[in-house]
């Protein structure tokens, strides 16, 4: 299935400690982004990028896409305050009938898992990538456990997540009215009460946050230069 890719990539990158866009930072000879941009630019399907950037930012991304060869990038919308704005202005240049939102921070994304999300929300309006949660988790309130919860039905979600573009434009539309604030664009959709889809992707794909998320991407590009599966 067809689709276009809107990535948000206009945050500060306050908890990677540098001194700019953390995903201007290089792994492996290259800014972050540009790992992120050369999986979408590689996939056939993928038939356009829109890239939410900040001002500050704009002309070196420009250069990075020039001197890397990302043709696919059809808009650049303006970053906003939040990551939701960023989404939204982003919007607003769309116009596939699947679009599908993947952070800018997250370059470990692979292919199979956006074309599964992408058939997924063709089928049913919306599905998101996550992966089931590994360790134990409890709830803790002033420093003691309250309770530990049934970890076999939670997920960490992640982004790719794919919409049809008229469930995610009002969606959107409804959030702006109401004020809601979500930390995923998926909260948006469940707002107005319509079902996701989970795909399971790979604990591989992780968001670059902090500086030793670092050091976890060059083990995972290690990983794959290896030719180790999974
Ligand atoms: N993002 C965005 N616009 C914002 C905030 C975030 O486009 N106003 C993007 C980031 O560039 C990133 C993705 O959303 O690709 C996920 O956000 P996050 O990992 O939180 O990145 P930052 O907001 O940059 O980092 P921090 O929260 O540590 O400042
Ligand atoms: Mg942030």
């Amino acid at each position: 299935m067809e689709y276009e890719v809107i990535i948000p990539a206009a945050g500060k990158g306050k908890r990677m400690g540098a001194d700019r866009n953390k995903l201007l930072l290089e792994i492996d000879g290259k800014p972050i982004i540009v790992h992120t941009l050369q999986v979408f630019e590689d996939d056939p399907l993928c038939k356009g990028i829109i890239l939410s950037v900040s001002p500050y930012d704009r002309l070196e991304l420009e250069n990075w896409l020039v001197k890397h060869s990302i043709f696919k990038v059809v808009a650049m919308a303006e970053g906003g305050k939040e990551r939701q704005q960023s989404v939204y202005n982003a919007l607003m240049y769309a116009t596939a009938p699947i679009v599908m939102v993947h952070d800018g921070a997250r370059p470990f994304i692979q292919q199979a898992a956006i074309h599964e999300l992408a058939e997924q929300a063709a089928q049913t309006g919306a599905a998101i990538a996550g992966v089931p949660v590994k360790d134990t988790m409890k709830v803790i309130r002033e420093g003691t456990v309250e309770h530990t919860i049934d970890r076999s039905s939670l997920w960490s979600i992640q982004t790719p997540q794919a919409f049809r573009l008229s469930l995610l434009r009002k969606a959107n539309e409804e959030a702006v009215k109401t004020g809601f604030i979500g930390t995923d664009d998926a909260s948006l959709v469940e707002q107005i009460g319509e079902k996701i889809q989970v795909v399971e992707a790979d604990y591989d794909n992780i968001k670059l946050t902090t500086k030793e998320d670092l050091f976890f991407a060059e083990a995972i590009l290690t990983k794959r230069k290896s030719g180790y599966e999974k």
